[in-house]
């Protein structure tokens, strides 16, 4: 991550202004376009401030590099966001080592100095993320980006307290994108493990249980699950106290597939490479904790993470299996591709089991949550209409949007099971919405909320902060916003 920092002055002989819809200016623009440079640029006309667009200017000593920020109306923080991480990816591509950008003077309603800085530092960093680690053709020589100054014009130490925030955020955020983009060759549940584990604060404590703590523990259903496939299963379960207190925590469930081929009922093989992102429910949390011990966050948390991949050997479960799970209920198995709420309901029973505020979890859970909502929206569901309804309003502010679906009663009918208590698919009629009224009956009345983050925890064609083709981090954002609001 680049170094980000904010000052009131001037730091760098390139600097980023905003241009306005018809090349309006802002303060800092304003204080140069008497350089003739600037005032021909200006005068021709040709940049009329249209959003994104980008033009430099060669001062006597120095560079302006204007952007337009389009209508000042329809200005948002995400505008501004990926404003910043278009700016980031150009200084990058021109090898500018340091620029000064003064997009915090656009105005950005019902938006402070604070949230403008955040969501400029987070564009400025996700939007320069790469994942190359494993090319090794040597990269041609050239200069990096490797400072940004923010100039914000009013109260530093707010926008410093925001940079701060941004920078955890962003760092959690990288951190679920660079577990989901490893392979699954790599990213396996012992991987998974080791990385949690080596998450580090005074107030966090970390369990990983092996197979053999597994099979103590009673997690049957994980179990069913990893039976077809020759490595281990994890059982992630973290613990921080943030608070200092005995209150209870609030839990967050992530399913860990690290890989998903949908064991005997056997997936189609175009695109099943994209199964290795089948642990982003578990990045996601892992993501958010990385953020929140860095930052320090006043609250209590409970992570918990099943983790195994779902393939076809010769122990695999099968169709017509009954999985008794650690809760006690049974499982009548139709399709072994439905495994992610298998896996879930262990983690959702144990984690219930604490007796937790509440419990959210993330799960890349069903196609069908892919057809309904595409990239643009996670998936909501769940018990209760205070968390629901915050986690909407973050969403609406981080960008990491989700959109509820209904929970009617009448849904549940569709995973009654004739010999078992629950069958694990209700048909295809409302695949996203049966799923939740699965794992609904594993949270035992705690406030829930389920995140099916199918369609926005990747993306294969990038977009403007996240630009490279795979994991997205979907979640973090949102649920930071969250817990910050708790905090
Ligand atoms: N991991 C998949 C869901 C998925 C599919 C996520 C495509 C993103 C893209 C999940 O385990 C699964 O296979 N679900 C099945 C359930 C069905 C068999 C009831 C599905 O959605 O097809
Ligand atoms: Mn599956
Ligand atoms: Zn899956």
């Amino acid at each position: 991550m680049i170094k980000i920092s904010i000052s009131t002055t001037k730091q760098s002989s390139v600097s980023v202004f905003p241009l306005l819809d018809g090349a309006a200016l802002t303060t800092s623009g304003e204080s140069i376009k008497s350089d003739s440079a600037v005032a021909n640029f200006l005068a021709a006309g040709e940049h009329q401030g249209k959003f994104g667009a980008m033009r430099s200017v060669y001062l006597a000593d120095e560079r302006a590099l204007f952007i337009g920020a389009g209508e000042t109306e329809k200005l948002t923080l995400h505008k501004l966001r990926t404003l910043a991480a278009k700016v980031a990816q150009k200084l990058n591509k021109n090898s500018v080592e340091q620029a000064d950008i003064y997009l915090s003077e656009l105005e950005v309603s019902d938006a402070s100095l604070a949230d403008k800085v955040q969501a400029m530092a987070e564009g400025l960093w996700l939007g320069l993320y790469t994942f190359d680690t494993y090319q090794t053709k040597e990269k041609e020589a050239k200069t990096e980006l490797a400072a940004i100054h923010i100039i914000v014009d009013g109260d530093a130490t707010q926008a410093e307290q925001a940079l701060a925030a941004a920078k955890a955020i962003a760092s959690g955020t990288i951190f679920a994108r660079d577990l989901g983009n490893e392979p699954g060759n790599v990213c396996t549940p012992e991987y998974l493990g080791d990385q949690a584990a080596a998450l580090s604060h005074p107030k966090l404590k970390t369990t990983v249980m092996d197979k053999a703590a597994i099979e103590k523990a009673g997690f049957t259903a994980l179990l069913a699950v990893n039976q077809g496939s020759d490595i281990e299963p994890r059982f992630i379960v973290m613990e921080y106290n943030g608070a200092n207190n005995n209150n209870a925590p609030i839990a967050l469930v992530g399913k860990g597939l690290t890989f998903d081929a949908g064991g005997i009922s056997i997936k189609p093989a175009g695109q099943m490479d994209e199964m290795k992102f089948d642990m982003c429910g578990s990045a996601a949390v892992l993501g958010i904790f990385k953020a929140v011990i860095e930052m320090d966050l006043p609250i209590n948390l409970l992570g918990v993470i099943p983790s195994t991949e779902n393939l076809l050997g010769g122990s695999a479960y099968k169709p017509g299996d009954i999985v008794t799970t650690y809760k006690g209920l049974t499982i009548e198995v139709l399709n072994t591709d439905a495994e992610g709420r298998v896996i879930l309901s262990d983690a959702l029973a144990y984690a219930a089991e604490q007796k937790p505020a509440e419990i959210i979890d993330f799960a890349t859970l069903t196609g069908a949550c892919v057809i309904a909502l595409g990239g643009q929206a996670t998936g909501l569901m769940g018990t209760s209409d205070d968390i629901k309804k915050s986690l909407v309003q973050s969403g609406q502010k981080t960008h990491d949007r989700v959109w509820e679906m209904p929970m009617f009663d009448e849904y549940q009918e569709q995973i009654d099971s004739k010999i078992a208590d629950i069958k694990n698919t209700g048909g295809r009629e409302a695949g996203t919405i049966t799923a939740a009224c699965f794992l609904s009956r594993f949270v035992d009345g705690i406030p829930w909320a389920h995140l099916d983050i199918a369609g926005t925890a990747w993306n294969m064609k990038g977009t403007d902060i996240s630009p490279v083709g795979g994991a997205t981090g979907a979640g973090v954002r949102l649920v930071m916003d969250y817990l910050r609001n708790k905090a």
